[in-house]
């Protein structure tokens, strides 16, 4: 049998986070060898705010380099950049046609960000979530493995995919969220009510994947937590210990009892010190590879030419049978 098909992306907006890490990444390693998986590299979303170009150039290049450094293999997975492959630009013109402006209103992150972009709301931060449903329904995929935050944007999705597959007969699979139990939803160190996140303005609520070894142990000293001075998992009322409970539990393979066992009697600051090396150890051998990688332009270069060869093939044949479905002239 045919393996399932995956797609999943990360923006290139930004610096990687811990919560991009344990919410995403972490779970596409685990999936690389039992599904047909395509890993891209979000650069088309990432103009939906301002960036200076060969700033965005780099960071997509740098994405590129954490898939690669955390562990997702470019011979089992296929690796490439949104914007190489025109199947997604040509397929969100026509999801448009079949996306209502009231569906997109709904979207809490197209309210969340033109809060926070006031001064630039473009058409493009309010379509965003068509393009998304473009890259996943490109490749028929079947699971979307992603964080919580992205929820709301797979419902789109499925309910896009049904409006074309209800007008035109079974054209597209109904793809599924793939959202772990636990670390879908990483919080801030600072605030620990609102998701880390990587355009946050508080550096210390953020760990950022190529933060030192220092920092990260400074923030993880300064994370907010609370007065019961007691490691007990509580999301209601003890919502900063318990994210860095998941952020240890994830990292070390434990439950949250066995985490609390491990802790009785001893104080925050001893959890804190532990949860920081649990993290240091983590990313210290990513950020090697890491910078490795960034010095070998040449080798990302075969790796993402690879992934869009690959791409470009399964999601222009679905494109172009969607071309055909609507009536267009497929220029073969
Ligand atoms: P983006 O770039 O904001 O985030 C990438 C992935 O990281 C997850 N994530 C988190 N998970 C847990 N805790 C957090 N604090 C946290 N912050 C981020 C996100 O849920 C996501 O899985 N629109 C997408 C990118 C995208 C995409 C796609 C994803 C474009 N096309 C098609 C899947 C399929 C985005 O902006 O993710």
């Amino acid at each position: 049998m045919d393996k399932k098909v995956i797609l999943s992306g990360i923006q290139a907006t930004g610096n990687l986070t811990l919560g991009n890490y344990l919410g995403a990444i972490r779970n596409w390693i685990q999936m690389q060898d039992e599904y047909d998986c395509y890993y891209m590299i979000a650069d088309l979303h990432s103009l939906t705010v301002r960036n200076e170009p060969e700033v965005l150039r780099k960071r997509a290049m740098q994405v590129l380099a954490i898939y690669l450094a955390s562990g997702l293999d470019p011979d089992k997975n296929t690796i490439f950049l949104q914007s190489h492959v025109d199947a997604h630009t040509k397929l969100n013109w026509i999801l448009n046609c079949y996306t209502y402006m009231g569906e997109l209103n709904r979207m809490t992150q197209f309210k969340d960000k033109s809060a926070k972009h006031a001064d630039n709301i473009n058409s493009g931060l309010f379509t965003y979530p068509v393009l998304m449903a473009a890259d996943i329904l490109a490749y028929n995929a079947d699971l979307v493995p992603v964080g919580d935050d992205q929820r709301q944007h797979l419902e789109i999705t499925r309910d896009i995919a049904e409006r074309f597959n209800g007008i035109y007969g079974e054209t597209f699979v109904i793809p599924e969220a793939y959202i772990a139990k636990q670390g879908a939803r990483i919080m801030g160190l600072q605030d620990p009510t609102a998701k880390m996140s990587k355009s946050s303005t508080n550096l210390n609520d953020v760990i950022f994947l190529t933060d030192s070894p220092d920092d990260i142990r400074k923030k993880f000293k300064k994370a907010v937590t609370d007065s019961e001075n007691c490691v007990r998992y509580d999301k209601e009322s003890k919502p900063g210990v318990s994210n860095l409970m998941t952020i240890y539990g994830l990292i070390e393979g434990k439950s949250m009892d066995e985490i609390e066992k491990e802790f009785v009697g001893k104080g925050y600051g001893d959890f804190k010190n532990k949860t920081a090396e649990v993290v240091v150890k983590k990313v210290q051998p990513l950020q090697e590879k890491y910078y490795e990688l960034l010095e070998n332009p040449e080798k990302l270069r075969e790796i993402y030419e690879k992934g869009a060869k690959k791409a470009r093939k399964r999601a222009n044949e679905i494109v172009n049978e969607v071309y055909r479905k609507v009536g267009l002239i497929v220029d073969e």
